[in-house]
């Protein structure tokens, strides 16, 4: 679908119109595994860093009743850039002990679903 070609009139448009997909990998953590998962994050933080088209990512974990999966929040440029990493050997070597294959005691994960969406609007504080 096209950007929208939306003018904010009460800020000045500094934001608006640039479109970005955001990839979500929703991921069950068995009970007491949370703090080992966050871990192994901690560990490879940066590593996606330099992969073009690559706009940022978030590891969030549940505070609330409604979700109990963390969410690990990516940021691309384009379809075809997240695309691009999720084939690409980086991606596979840091990926290689996610399922259990590989690392010492029981799997940090249960279950993964990835979740996909549009950057419609996009806002930040400023002044
Ligand atoms: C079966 C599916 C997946 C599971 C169980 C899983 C789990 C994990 C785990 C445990 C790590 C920590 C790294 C390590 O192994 O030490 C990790 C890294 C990461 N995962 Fe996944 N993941 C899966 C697929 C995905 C997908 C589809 C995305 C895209 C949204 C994603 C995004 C990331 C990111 C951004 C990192 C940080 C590492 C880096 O910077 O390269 N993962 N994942």
């Amino acid at each position: 679908m096209a950007p929208l070609d939306t003018v904010c009139e009460r800020n000045p448009p500094r934001y608006i119109g640039r479109m970005a997909v955001v990839r979500i990998n929703a991921i069950e953590v068995p009970e007491g595994m949370g703090e080992r998962i966050e871990q192994m994050f901690a560990k490879r933080l940066g590593t996606v860093d330099q992969e073009p088209g690559f706009l940022g990512f978030e590891l969030l974990r549940p505070s609330g009743e409604n979700e109990r999966r963390y969410y690990v929040v990516t940021r691309w440029e384009t379809d075809e850039a997240f695309d691009n990493w999720v084939n690409s050997e980086n991606f596979q070597h840091g990926h290689r002990g996610a399922e259990g294959a590989g690392q010492q005691g029981p799997p940090v994960s249960s279950g993964a679903e990835l979740l996909s969406f549009d950057v419609v609007l996009s806002s930040q504080p400023h002044g």
